[in-house]
């Protein structure tokens, strides 16, 4: 690759910015002062700007806290995407890792590893998700023992087992100015699936009766939602957290959030 397009991609600045870098001598190849912007680079060069290696980068991974008001899609003819929220990526090919619905909050991953994102999606693969769910009504036990059990949501099958907590008021109370808080006749619970069905949470909270009035989700395999994003907000996967996603991808079935947290 160029070496002017190795610094672009990696969001060292545009095009006409890198080569005015070049040009300046601020950058070297193994150790030798580069001068021209078409010269060709590997990942395995060792490139400098300012005395700073630059390490090249194929897959770019991004946690977005989803708003509500935009689709989880990479193009679309009436909505903003996703995709718009991210305004420093490197790579042209980024994608969410599934969907979210327009008015569904919380964790989507944003990425260009597709093979990531196929151990993760596989319907094989069981990753677990975690969804905070506020709903009309009050679940009762019988309906609990439903979603737990599996139910027909009007699919060939019934929906695989789930995991349900209904949240106590005091955790509801960290809540307070949140969308996620419940007026007098609603409540508030966890719900954490292994499938992937459209519209899935909802279709399986309609089908006990307790219309979903508010969603997000809190986690997909391994990866928690940071707490500190707002929604509209994002930030770059670590390292631990991408192989961690990695081995969720590897492994059959996943124990939920809250049975990690032993709740
Ligand atoms: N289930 C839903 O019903 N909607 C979502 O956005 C995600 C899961």
């Amino acid at each position: 690759m160029r070496l002017d397009k190795y610094l672009a991609q990696m969001s060292k600045g545009t095009r006409s910015e890198v080569k005015k870098f070049i040009k300046s001598g601020r950058v070297f190849v193994n150790g030798i002062p580069a001068v021209k912007p078409e010269q060709k680079v590997t990942e395995e060069d060792n490139v400098e700007l300012d005395g700073e290696r630059v390490f090249y980068e194929e897959y770019v991974y991004y946690m977005l806290n989803k708003p509500q008001g935009v689709v989880s899609a990479t193009k679309d003819n009436t909505c903003s995407t996703v995709l718009s929220l991210i305004r420093d990526s490197s790579k042209k090919n980024i994608f969410p890792v599934g969907r979210l619905d327009k008015d569904t909050e919380g964790l989507l991953i944003i990425t260009n590893d597709g093979a990531l994102s196929h151990d993760l999606l596989a319907p094989g693969k069981h990753v677990w998700k975690t969804y905070f769910v506020r709903v009309r009504g009050i679940l009762e036990d019988e309906d609990i023992s439903c979603l737990k059990n599996g139910l027909d949501i009007g699919d060939e099958k019934p929906t695989r087992p789930a995991k349900v907590r209904l949240l106590k008021p005091e955790e509801l109370s960290l809540l307070l100015d949140d969308p996620g808080y419940p007026e007098d006749g609603q409540c508030c619970l966890e719900l954490s699936i292994c499938e992937g069905r459209f519209h899935q949470v909802k279709r399986m909270l309609a089908a006990v009766g307790h219309p979903v009035l508010y969603l997000k989700r809190l986690s997909m395999g391994s990866l928690q939602l940071d707490k500190s994003l707002a929604p509209g907000e994002y930030r770059r996967l670590t390292g631990e957290e991408i192989d961690a996603l990695r081995g969720d991808g590897d492994l059959y079935e996943k124990k939920s959030v809250y049975e990690k947290m032993d709740i």
